[in-house]
């Protein structure tokens, strides 16, 4: 869990696949050599692994063999599952992708957990079962649920969903049982404990039993009432639902990453479960998760007697309840709302994953009771990815702002999961050879809710005579160098840096709105510049004249004039601008933001060691050696001295760097009284590093009180003043909304 939260965090994976590891994995679920991986491109040995083969026969139960032969193949397969599970989860958690769809993942895992089921002795130590449903990561305090949280059983088959209704038809002789349908949120279960209505405590599911005291996160989550409204407030419950990351949230975060060269995040569940295990509450307030609730554990004095009732209790104290959810009556109607919530829950701001049938009657829920692993009055039905097939017209190389080059599936567009697709990424040369895809084929795709498609692999029996394998170049595709590939990457690049579409895409991010935002310097007219021969780097663009520019197309004296304008005044941009704008490795806008704040005159940087870097917080040591990978190359220093000489800000009077975009930049607070999750170091800490300032005593001069529990005289003295009083929340609000 821990690792799994580092790689979400960071770009390490990368560094990850230079230890080679992930060879390793392959060779260990081959059985083969790391040959096949570390050399070219046909990637045969892929072929046998991968597409996993995946058994018909996942629900039901495994007796312990009698037959010697058969107990040692059965262990056999329990080996093979368990090193394909460990090489899919590799892949999952630290190279945000997949290689089978969510269903042929479950049916793996529940394969590996029906055979286990009947070989306990090698059960103990399996070490994919010992982290199934165990979300508990070191660094936080666990807090055992007074009532468990059990997990779900769950199914793609109707069939499965029907003998689910009929079996608790037949145990309580009824044919007209009640049960709510709700969307299955894709998120991380979470349960709120409200004492005498105040929150005192957000915990994960952990193993079931005890999870994960992550309180102070959960508090900076907004639209979560701290204190229960209404007139029925109980002593104490538990109430349990769902974070989860909002799909544009997600969408914004990984188009920020993307413009700043680092590796995107796979999903936004993975996204929300790393980010509740943050250790800095500040982080997990931007990235704006949500929760959605559904459950109850403990409730003393109990006070519902039904799902439905639940729910309006639910509302009546001011929580988000999980929406679109209906009582249906008997086997038909639930599976017809099961069948159309497919559709309605797209409309929601988060991703399902399918639909959750519980029996309304609480009675009837605990007379029916549970087995060891989930309760018999609830149902998980998991939608199945949709899938298409059409034709994979050609396989397109992008070539990116580092060299990379991409395989692009372009295809002829077909609708899938409410959107038509026409393009996917392919990855790199192995993954082609992998499933060997050709152009010309016929291709299975997949889209399972908004996440991105996926070409599963072609369809052979329509493939047609002529269709070629697909040979992936030994040259770049732009201008011709030979590609090279490091013996600890998989992918491909072009190492010409004068690669035009690399030249294109560094400027293009050198430019863009989060580096130094050069306004009228789009696309199109990047384009025009390189094609044109004018600019080879960015230290040309400040030498662009006039002319130049009036003897392109569409190019008149107005718009010269801005374009000239709009590069001049980019000169005196924050140098954690021009720091970013340079493209290096793991250098994001926030790190770019920390190593300007650190050292205001960029030639200071460059003298920088490895060890000065480590020193600051925020700086790892991949980073680190990217900084000073970067500076000893001598084309990088000239680069430096150039952009000096020709106007531009690397020296920043401005000691905090990027500071002019904190959000409490200049602002003087107060604090009074105690807050309900930061204690006055945490707090003054939060506003340092916003940009702001702690004082003792409130003035004229104050830009904000945030008053707490038994806030005294200076909340008063605001007052009278009439300084602007926040509570905790709305303090937290204001950082957030900037
Ligand atoms: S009820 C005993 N309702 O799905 C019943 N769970 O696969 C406990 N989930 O652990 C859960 N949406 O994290 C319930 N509307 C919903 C849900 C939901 C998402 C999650 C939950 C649970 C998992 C089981």
């Amino acid at each position: 869990m821990e690792m799994k939260n580092r790689f979400m965090e960071s770009s390490v994976g990368l560094a990850f696949r230079r230890l080679g590891i992930l060879s390793l994995i392959v060779a260990v679920v081959l059985g083969g050599s790391l040959k096949a991986v570390e050399g070219g491109s046909s990637g045969e040995a892929g072929k046998e692994a991968l597409p996993l083969e995946v058994d018909s026969a996942p629900f039901l139960s495994v007796s312990r063999a009698t037959d010697p032969m058969k107990e040692t193949s059965d262990k056999k397969r329990i080996e093979k599952l368990t090193s394909q599970i460990e090489f899919l989860d590799q892949l999952y958690y630290k190279e945000n992708r997949s290689e089978v769809s969510d269903q042929e993942y479950d049916t793996l895992k529940q394969e590996l957990e029906d055979l286990l089921e009947a070989y306990p002795e090698v059960a103990d130590e399996n070490p994919v079962m010992e982290r199934v449903g165990d979300d508990r990561t070191r660094g936080f305090q666990t807090y055992k649920h007074l009532v468990p949280m059990s997990s779900l059983d769950n199914t793609y088959s109707e069939q499965e969903f029907r003998q689910f209704v009929h079996r608790l038809e037949d145990r309580f002789g009824r044919s007209d049982l009640s049960f709510s349908v709700e969307p299955k949120i894709d998120g991380l279960a979470i349960s709120l404990t409200f004492e005498n209505g105040r929150l005192v405590r957000a915990v994960t599911r952990g193993n079931g039993v005890e999870g994960d005291d992550v309180t102070r996160n959960f508090a900076t989550l907004s639209g979560v009432p701290h204190a229960l409204t209404g007139a029925r407030i109980p002593a104490l419950v538990e109430v349990r639902g769902e974070v989860f990351m909002p799909r544009e949230v997600f969408r914004e975060i990984n188009a920020m990453r993307e413009r700043d060269g680092l590796e995107l995040f796979a999903n936004p569940r993975n996204l929300a479960s790393g980010t509740m295990k943050q250790l800095d509450p500040e982080m997990v307030r931007r990235r704006r998760l949500q929760v959605r609730l559904y459950g109850m554990g403990a409730c003393e004095p109990a006070m519902v007697s039904s799902q439905s009732d639940m729910h309006a209790l639910f509302r009546e104290w001011g929580l988000p309840v999980v929406e679109l959810t209906t009582l249906c009556r008997g086997a038909d109607a639930s599976w017809e709302r099961i069948v159309s919530l497919r559709d309605a829950a797209r409309e929601l701001p988060y991703d399902t994953d399918g639909a959750v049938v519980k029996l309304d009657d609480m009675a009837l829920q605990r007379q029916a009771g549970s087995t060891s692993k989930a309760p018999r009055w609830a149902i998980a039905y998991k939608y199945a990815a949709e899938r298409a097939v059409t034709r994979l017209r050609e396989i397109s190389l992008q070539v990116g702002r580092t060299g990379a080059v991409t395989p692009v599936a372009e295809l002829d567009p077909v609708r899938v999961a409410g959107s038509t697709v026409s393009r996917a990424t392919l990855h790199n040369a192995d993954e082609i050879a992998r499933r060997d895809l050709r152009p010309g084929d016929f291709v299975e795709i997949e889209k399972a809710g908004e996440i991105i498609p996926r070409v599963i692999g072609p369809v052979v029996e329509r493939r047609g005579a002529d269709v070629q394998p697909f040979v992936f170049p030994a040259v770049c595709p732009a201008c011709g160098s030979k590609l090279i590939r490091l013996s600890d990457e998989v992918v491909w690049r072009c190492d010409n840096p004068v690669c035009p579409p690399q030249i294109r895409r560094r400027l293009e991010h050198f430019a863009g709105k989060h580096a130094m935002d050069i306004d009228s310097l789009g696309e199109s007219v990047i384009d025009q510049l390189v094609s044109a021969g004018l600019v080879r780097g960015v230290a040309d663009l400040y030498r662009i004249r006039m002319e130049d520019l009036l003897s392109l197309e569409r190019f008149g004296e107005k718009s010269a004039r801005n374009l000239l304008a709009a590069i001049e005044s980019s000169k005196s941009r924050p140098t954690w601008r021009l720091l970013h704008g340079l493209g290096l490795f793991h250098v994001g806008a926030s790190v770019a933001k920390e190593l300007a704040a650190a050292y205001p005159d960029l030639m200071d940087l460059m003298d920088a060691s490895k060890e000065d870097l480590m020193r600051l917080s925020g700086i790892g040591e991949v980073i680190a050696e990217s900084v000073t990978l970067y500076f000893a190359d001598p084309v990088h220093r000239e680069l430096m001295s150039e952009l000096m000489a020709l106007g531009l800000t690397v020296q920043s009077t401005d000691v905090a760097g990027g500071s002019s975009d904190l959000p409490l930049k200049g602002k003087t607070i107060v604090l009074t009284g105690t807050l309900p999750n930061y204690g006055r170091d945490e707090f003054t800490a939060i506003v340092e590093k916003n940009g702001g300032k702690v004082s003792g005593s409130v003035s004229r001069k104050t830009d904000y009180v945030v008053a707490g529990e038994s806030a005294g005289s200076k909340l008063a003295k605001a007052q009278e003043l009439g300084v602007k009083v926040l509570d905790e929340a709305g303090f937290l609000e204001l950082i957030e909304s900037h």
